[in-house]
């Protein structure tokens, strides 16, 4: 871009809506029903459109870890497609072999070797098949609030409604019931929920489970915070049990919880590790499934039955590899520990002013507000999975209305600005959710939006 030329000048606006409209179809909406933002630039922590600039509160879907645009990733990706843009997948190229090795510098314990996508759904089937292959035995269990991608495998692992219209999914699939420390069962009773999933191994077969799939901290599908000691549960059961263990770091992953991977909230190492989002800001897509050293070396003589065309893009990894330096370099990660410790503060104190706020909860930069109608029974101010999105809609346009981008869903505001945000920005941010959840009091005190 030209020095003093600004993102988006130059885009017909009316021209993009129009040819969006006609030709591009939306994902998750009725295409009538909506008219996406166009989207002309991105400077740091502001999504920019046109003349507009609009706070990520949600780093768009949770993806872009290090803001948008960022000088030096940009610089990478175009350094790279000027040397090579693309090796098959059996060659090999600096960009990929350099950022598996970066990866394997931050990932916990010994994981050691990644096997690339394009994406998080892919790296779920990726770890799925490699903890089957590894195994040799077909079930995995998994956790219903949990979102693990949309393709089949990933869908079926999933357990929130998203899934339904495209059942059945794959076979094998096993969901047990959260630990969730606000509404489930268990409350915060960690053996209890451990107890759970050990009768749910027990009916299953312990012989016949591959693997035990969950994300560290649920994100899109409730951001549930497990209690203490419940990934040391299971990494016990699946130690006892010869089950491998997979977390989905997705989301978690690459700074978003204050350290560099969720799993480390509980000193706890997975046997496979799935990622995407976060290791390169989502500036190019890619994923992963990172396994260790026992996984490695079984595949040293076994073949690993998965491939994809664009496994470990050249560009895509060159992304990567900025993107891991500029989370060192600036102390990125360190930040969100710090600008966490802020955040959550000032969400909690929002209990206080707004009756309809029923839980808040998070890590790092990965918060949740849960709205019920009634902080005493915790009834859901909008059903989870329900067919009502009529209040996640009106929070999230009155944030949009100040400038300010929150991902909503149901009763749930989803808090996770880009690693990199400031204390002005965040109160900011703050001070858009305090204003949009007078709409929340209403609607629980009245039932009027
Ligand atoms: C925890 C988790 N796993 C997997 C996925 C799927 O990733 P992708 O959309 O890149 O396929 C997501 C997407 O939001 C996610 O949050």
């Amino acid at each position: 871009m030209a020095v003093g030329t600004k993102p988006g000048a130059g885009v017909d606006t009316a021209q993009v809506a129009r040819d969006t409209r006609e030709h591009v179809l939306i994902s998750w909406a009725a295409q009538g029903q909506i008219a996406p933002l166009v989207v002309t630039g991105g400077d740091g922590c502001w999504i920019v459109s046109g003349e507009r600039r609009i706070l990520d509160f949600s780093s768009t879907l949770v993806n872009t870890n290090l803001g948008h645009q960022h000088p030096k990733v940009v610089r990478a990706i175009a350094e790279q497609a000027e040397r090579l843009t693309y090796a098959a997948p059996g060659f090999t190229d600096e960009p990929r072999a350099t950022l598996a090795r970066m990866i394997a510098d931050v990932a916990p314990g010994d994981l050691t070797k990644t096997m690339f996508t394009t994406g998080g759904s892919e790296a779920i089937e990726s770890a799925i098949k490699i903890a089957r292959l590894f195994t040799g035995r077909h079930k995995v269990l998994t956790q219903w609030r949990s979102f693990h991608g949309q393709t089949a495998g990933a869908m079926t692992a999933g357990g929130d409604n998203r899934r339904w219209a495209n059942e059945p999914g794959i076979p094998g699939i096993v969901h047990f019931l959260n630990p969730d420390p606000y509404r489930s069962l268990f409350g915060a009773d960690v053996q209890k929920a451990l107890a759970h999933v050990e009768e749910v191994i027990w009916y299953e077969g312990p012989n016949e489970v591959a693997a035990i799939l969950c994300e560290p901290i649920v994100g899109a599908s409730g951001l549930i915070v497990p209690p203490d000691g419940f990934f040391q549960g299971i990494r016990q059961l699946c130690d006892r049990h010869g089950i491998v263990m997979i977390l989905d770091e997705v989301m978690t992953g690459f700074g978003r919880t204050g350290k560099w991977f969720a799993a480390e909230h509980w000193n706890v190492v997975p046997d496979v590790m799935t990622f995407a989002k976060g290791v390169n800001s989502g500036y190019v897509p890619l994923g992963g499934a990172i396994v260790d050293g026992p996984i490695a070396k079984h595949f040293e003589d076994h073949v690993l039955w998965q491939g994809l065309t664009y496994s470990g893009h050249a560009l895509a990894c060159a992304a990567g590899v900025a993107t891991i330096q500029a989370y060192r370099d600036e102390r990125v990660v360190e930040n969100a520990a710090a600008m966490g410790e802020l955040l959550g503060r000032e969400l909690r104190a929002l209990m206080a002013r707004h009756p309809s706020v029923g839980d808040v909860r998070g890590k790092g930069l990965m918060w949740g507000i849960e709205l019920v109608k009634d902080r005493g029974t915790k009834e859901m101010l909008e059903r989870w999975n329900g067919p009502s999105q009529k209040l996640a809609t009106a929070l999230r346009t009155a944030c949009m209305e100040r400038d300010v981008y929150v991902m909503t869903r149901w009763n749930l505001m989803v808090v996770a600005p880009p690693l990199i945000i400031t204390a002005d920005e965040l109160r900011t941010g703050i001070g858009a959710i305090d204003e949009a959840l007078a709409i929340a009091d209403r609607y629980a005190a009245t039932g009027e939006l």
